[in-house]
């Protein structure tokens, strides 16, 4: 297949990317590297610098087969201090997607949703069918992408589905044993704060911080659901045959698993063999206490599991880590 890869130098979008390329698929990138990196980029794909608003439209002028949409800013904090900036790239970059689509008769689309769209969960696991009412912008512009696709789908019989991801982790390596992994700025996820502090990159005193450890869980810090980056790359390949003309899917995509933070924490220090100092911090505002995924649907819809657990997550973005830092 020919496929565009929107955000394809940003963390998910590369490592999609880079196993499309390597199942033999066509790839375009388009990026603005307003948060990505053109050597995040894998080998093999074409890469267009740009917006989307600026080169979408002649990029799927030469024809292709679908797209999946990575591009997006997605700072919980900083869509709470710059909810505009989410607005205009989030939802108004996919507006343009779909009008780039619709100029050019692409059939269809794979979108990067979050768990974010469903904000504080009244029950875990988490279903598709719980109610969206995310706590910040970025869920907002997330959930409001959401619904654009699925009017989209039905007015011009695209065919669409939105993958709600929860705690995407861990790193890619391609055939060529080149790694493809997470690398933020400023870096706000966990298990890369965390190994930056194993490596030494974060300095010499720097020390873990673990935001609160007062949330009503076993062990007083917050719980969530990972994902390796390599299965969910699998799920956008069997969401791309789901994308059936008019209709708009919902999928769910975790573990079905919670980790707290100081599991995470430990399961670091085992894999990298190292100390790892660390300090309980304030709360961070926003977070809720537990979030896991119910991945039931596409399971049973797809066939789709994850096969990696937290271990080999952290294994692997520890390989990626000590890579940058080479
Ligand atoms: N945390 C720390 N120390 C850190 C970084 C994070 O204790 O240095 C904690 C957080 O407070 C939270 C947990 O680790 O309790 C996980 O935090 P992350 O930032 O790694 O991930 P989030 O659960 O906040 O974010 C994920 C996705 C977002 C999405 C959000 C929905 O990465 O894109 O879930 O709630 F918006």
């Amino acid at each position: 297949m020919k496929l565009l890869v929107t955000g394809g130098a940003g963390y998910i979008g590369s490592v999609v990317a880079a196993m499309l390329l390597a199942e033999g698929h066509e790839v375009i990138v388009l990026d603005d590297e307003s948060t990505g990196h053109a050597d995040a980029v894998p080998a093999g794909a074409t890469y267009v610098r740009g917006t989307i608003q600026d080169r979408a439209r002649d990029v799927l002028a030469d024809g292709a087969d679908a797209v999946l949409h990575f591009a997006a800013k997605s700072l919980v904090a900083e869509s709470v201090a710059r909810p505009a900036l989410y607005w205009r790239h989030n939802l108004g970059g996919t507006l343009a997607l779909l009008e780039a689509m619709r100029a050019t008769k692409t059939a269809r689309i794979v979108f990067s949703s979050t768990a974010a769209v469903y904000g504080e969960p009244e029950r875990v696991p988490i279903t598709e069918s719980a109610p969206a009412r995310p706590t910040n912008p970025y869920g907002a512009t997330k959930l409001a992408t959401d619904t654009a696709l699925a009017e989209h789908a039905r007015m011009h019989q695209t065919g669409a589905v939105s993958l709600r991801y929860f705690n995407v982790a861990g790193a890619y390596a391609g055939p060529d044993g080149r790694w493809f992994g997470e690398r933020h700025d400023p870096e706000t996820h966990l298990i890369p704060n965390i190994l930056s502090v194993a490596l030494g990159s974060a300095g010499p005193d720097a020390c873990v911080q673990i935001f609160g450890d007062d949330y009503p869980t076993a062990d007083g810090t917050c719980v969530r659901d990972y994902i390796h980056v390599t299965d969910l790359a699998r799920a956008h390949l069997l969401a791309l045959d789901a994308c059936d003309p008019g209709l708009h899917r919902i999928y769910n995509l975790g573990s079905g698993s919670g980790f707290s933070n100081l599991e995470v924490l430990q399961t670091c220090r085992e894999v990298t063999g190292r100390e790892i100092p660390s300090r309980i911090a304030p709360r961070r505002p926003g977070d809720p206490a537990v979030l896991i995924a119910s991945s039931d649907r596409i399971s049973a819809e797809r066939g789709w599991r994850p096969e990696s657990g937290l271990r080999a997550i952290v294994a692997d973005a520890w390989q990626f880590a000590q890579g940058l830092a080479r």
